[in-house]
């Protein structure tokens, strides 16, 4: 269903993006060992990561890392994510169990795979050897995709005690084990730069190759032939004026098209009405995704609500702020909201200043 609210599994489900879908394949099948799927939020690349993976039909683990935040980035969660994908990949490729059995803090029960999370535990750069070499042995497959959903968040376990550095990992494998390939996925794009630090010479991963893949919005006439689409699939007919108008406001980030359309086709009262009503839904959710960022600083709600004010330079974004909070506030700290905005993938810097990225938080942010 083309409107389903989760991300899409078949190739069927997934509309365009056919473009992006034969270079990520390509990609996967080259000999370049990262592969990095960039987009903001709501963009479609859980969508286009999950197809991939189907389409290719070689063996994958997928870890959507946004789970981990609930326990605190622990090892303890993040070896429970890896060791269900194991199980999983286990029950399909019978010989893996051969590989693995033999790795230190690796148990065979059934069908299940555990992994022995204590500090004399598995050493994961132990598992990705023997996974390399499963793979080596494996004549059906010539890659083992290991696929990291919102990998921005790996930074999170980087240092401290049972930590786990992620880049050196990174690192060890492309340079040693040329039978897995990483898929690193970024909402928050410029953190994920940042983690994977290539331009880094302070990163493990400093100077090494990777393909990029950036998910864009759809343009107007797809997002319409989109929504088209979807509602032809619902039967409900829907007068196009509607559509257009659901096009402009929504400014082809697939991700709220196929919300709109599922909840018109939930309410099955197309009218201008419900659109405004699923407007305001929206414009709650996404409001609510930035209250961990309004925690950390006040001035980044007042910073959105200059620019969704239709404020886009520098000068006149801190001029605002001080108007708003009364008092001056340094250059610097300007900068720096802004430089971490950008990175989190909310605003981006155009030719006519900065502007948020997504129209529900550019439509919310005028009452910030
Ligand atoms: N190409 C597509 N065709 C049809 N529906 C899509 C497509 N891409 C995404 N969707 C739908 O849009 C919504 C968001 O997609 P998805 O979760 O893949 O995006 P995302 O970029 O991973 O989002 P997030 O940043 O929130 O993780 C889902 O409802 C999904 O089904
Ligand atoms: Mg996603």
């Amino acid at each position: 269903m083309l409107f389903d609210p989760r991300p899409k599994q078949e190739k069927r489900d997934l509309f365009g993006r056919e473009r992006e879908l034969n270079r990520l394949l390509a990609a996967m099948g080259s000999r370049c060992p990262l592969i990095l799927l960039l987009g903001v939020r709501r963009i479609g690349k859980t969508s286009l990561l999950k197809v991939a993976l189907k389409e290719a039909g070689q063996p994958y683990i997928y870890l959507d890392l946004r789970i981990l935040e609930e326990e605190g980035y622990s090892r303890v969660a993040l070896y429970r994510l890896l060791s269900e994908e194991l199980s999983r990949l286990h029950s399909a490729w019978k010989r893996l169990g051969e590989f693995v059995r033999k790795v230190r803090g690796v148990e065979i029960a059934g069908v299940r795979i555990e992994l022995d999370w204590g500090s004399r535990g598995l050493m994961l750069s132990s598992l990705l050897k023997a996974l390399n070499e499963w793979v080596e042995r494996e004549k059906k497959s010539s890659y083992l995709t290991l696929a990291l959903d919102e990998a921005q968040l790996l930074r999170n376990m980087v240092g401290g005690k049972g930590r786990i550095d992620f880049r050196s990992l990174l690192a060890y494998s492309y340079d040693n084990l040329p039978n897995l390939k990483f898929i690193l996925t970024g909402s928050e794009v410029g953190l994920l730069m940042d983690f994977v630090g290539a331009e880094n010479p302070a990163s493990p991963l400093y100077g090494r190759y990777r393909e990029e893949i950036v998910l864009e919005g759809f343009d107007d006439e797809t997002a319409l032939s989109f929504l088209e689409k979807g509602f032809r699939e619902q039967k409900l007919k829907v007068e196009r004026e509607l559509l257009e108008e659901a096009v402009r406001r929504l400014d082809g980030v697939v991700g709220w098209l196929a919300y709109y359309g599922y909840r018109v086709s939930q309410e099955r009262k197309p009218n201008g009405q419900l659109l405004n009503a699923i407007f305001e839904e929206a414009k709650a959710m996404a409001s609510k995704e930035l209250e961990k960022i309004f925690q950390r600083s006040r001035y980044y709600r007042l910073v959105l609500r200059a620019l969704g004010m239709g404020e886009g330079s520098w000068a006149s974004i801190k001029r605002s702020v001080e108007a708003w909070t009364g008092k001056p506030v340094g250059n610097a700290q300007i900068t720096r909201l802004l430089e971490n905005l950008v990175k989190l993938g909310i605003i981006r810097r155009g030719d006519h200043g900065y502007q948020i990225v997504d129209p529900i938080i550019r439509e919310a942010a005028k009452h910030y």
